[in-house]
């Protein structure tokens, strides 16, 4: 099996697993029901799985293109990425965001301490796919899911050497960090947060 498909399964597998264990325990047998949601855990992974591909394949299809790229098809690969992230935030009640330390879009700098050290963490391990954590944002507990973004030859259009950048980065971003890339090199990462639905959980524990 592929190894990321492998990722992916196993991640939902644990997922599941560590939460009927959680669900199961004697001592919770009384308490509140299931916090998070493994479903909702398990489509935000596949969510972001997606949101990848796409960018590979926008990537990737400008690569392969015998055609010199014009101004528009060369903004819409990363673009599209922010746009959807902001959906799925809207759509779920998450917040997707994506984090770089080399950012090229001021929004996607790192925020909080969590984002600083999931970088590090990624930095660190390259085999680190993904991991998440229970964190507080906004005064709202939750689960963040994290995922490594790695760069692929065909990001180097826009994310290899300085100079060598198309001139619509070069004029619209002019705080741009996101340049000198290789391949294989961290680009940074997806964060997306899960509150904790707690009336849900309440309605539960009612019925
Ligand atoms: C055609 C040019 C182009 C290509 C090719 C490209 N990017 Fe980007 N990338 C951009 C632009 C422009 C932005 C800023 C988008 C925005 O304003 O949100 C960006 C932003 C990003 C961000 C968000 C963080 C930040 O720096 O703002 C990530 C992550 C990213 N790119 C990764 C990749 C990866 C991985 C690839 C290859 C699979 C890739 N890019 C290919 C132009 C490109």
């Amino acid at each position: 099996m592929h190894k990321l498909s492998q990722y992916v399964l196993s991640l939902v597998l644990m997922i599941g697993v560590s939460l009927l264990l959680l669900s199961w325990s004697p001592a919770n047998a009384l308490a509140a029901p299931v916090i998070p949601n493994p479903n909702e855990l398990a489509q935000a992974v596949q969510e972001i799985e997606s949101l990848d591909a796409m960018r590979s394949g926008l990537a990737s299809s400008l690569e392969g293109s015998t055609e010199v790229p014009t101004m528009q098809t060369m903004k819409e690969v990363c673009r599209p990425i922010g746009m959807r992230a902001i959906q799925l935030s809207q759509e779920n009640g998450w917040q997707v965001k994506q984090i770089a330390k080399k950012y090229r879009n001021p929004d996607h700098a790192p925020g909080n301490l969590h984002d600083q050290i999931a970088l590090a963490k990624f930095n660190q391990d390259p085999e680190l796919i993904g991991f998440w954590d229970r964190e507080t944002l906004d005064k709202q507990t939750g689960t963040r899911y994290y995922r490594r973004i790695n760069v692929e030859a065909s990001c180097l259009a826009c994310h290899g050497l300085k100079d060598r950048r198309p001139q619509f980065v070069k004029d619209g971003y002019p705080q741009d960090l996101a340049y000198n890339f290789q391949v294989g090199d961290l680009r940074g990462m997806y964060a997306v947060f899960i509150p904790d639905d707690i009336q849900k959980a309440i309605q539960k524990a009612v019925n």
